[in-house]
């Protein structure tokens, strides 16, 4: 039982961790990061994601979130949108520095480097919050051992729900240690659709015209070089995974590594 300001005398149940915020940042009236402490004992994997809730509840609600801080770091991030009346989120966009957040032991997800096979260069394919588990993997150093070149894709409704990729990728860029591997290595490709914005258009129209690829300098998708992680609504990702499959990349899991992965951005 811990005494902080939304979790009173709250009884913290078996297997979930109880976590303290240290900061809240609000980009738009949609969307929001929360940063807590991190467990001693707790390992994940880049890229992974687990169950959060808020301590308010008998029964609290808990929903998959990626974990969009590295492994290495002392703190856990995580990016949310903010569902009007989602049974978490709701409340979830209420968190002050200070406040408790619940999070369960067990971390779990597809999107990590060991479900892929060796290549030259990782895509991340992501929309709105899919950008998550991305924000993780492109700070880890692991992710510049295993690949040459990672091109992280985000795209989004408006220009202002890009900023949190934008403030990402600068700081990855001037970290001492990430910096150092991400360099010039990290490419960040970020797109509009309904609003004017210098690279426009869903990502799955980009690969299809070659715009992507142009605009990238680089070569069209092959299974030959290219890996592929996919991140966004259902629909933007049955349509992504087609794209890739177009190219001749396949699907692969965590026990059976292939050319690409796929996990949807959780809401609720
Ligand atoms: P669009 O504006 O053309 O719908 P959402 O907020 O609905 O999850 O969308 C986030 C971004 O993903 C939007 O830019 C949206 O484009 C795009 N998107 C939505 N559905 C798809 C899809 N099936 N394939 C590719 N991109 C998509």
């Amino acid at each position: 039982v811990r005494p902080t300001s939304n979790a009173g005398s709250y009884e913290i149940p078996a297997g979930v961790f109880a976590e303290t915020v240290t900061s809240v940042q609000h980009y738009t009236d949609r969307l929001f990061k929360i940063r807590i402490t991190r467990p001693a004992s707790f390992r994940f994997r880049s890229g992974e994601f687990v169950m959060i809730g808020l301590p308010n509840a008998e029964k609290p609600v808990f929903r998959a979130y990626s974990i969009a801080s590295p492994s290495w770091d002392e703190e856990i991030e995580f990016y949310s949108i903010k569902v009007p009346g989602g049974p978490l989120t709701e409340h979830l966009q209420k968190i002050v520095p200070g406040d408790t957040l619940l999070m369960r032991k067990k971390p779990t997800g597809t999107l990590v480097l060991d479900a892929l096979v060796p290549g030259k260069r990782l895509y991340m394919f992501s929309t709105g919050t899919g950008i998550a588990p991305f924000a993780s993997l492109v700070r880890d150093p692991e992710t510049y051992d295993k690949f040459e070149e990672v091109i992280l894709t985000h795209t989004c409704r408006d220009a202002d729900e890009l900023q949190y990729g934008m403030d990402l990728v600068r700081e990855c860029r001037e970290d001492p240690l990430v910096g150092e591997f991400a360099g010039d290595r990290l490419k960040h490709y970020a797109t509009c659709t309904r609003e004017t914005y210098p690279f426009m258009g869903r990502i799955t129209d980009l690969m299809a015209s070659g715009k992507l690829f142009t605009d990238l300098g680089l070569p069209p998708l092959s299974p030959e070089t290219d890996r592929g992680m996919i991140c966004g609504s259902m629909e933007m990702l049955k349509d992504t995974r087609a794209a890739l499959e177009g190219f001749g990349l396949e699907e692969g899991a965590n026990n059976r590594p292939s050319t690409f992965v796929v996990e949807r951005a959780f809401v609720g």
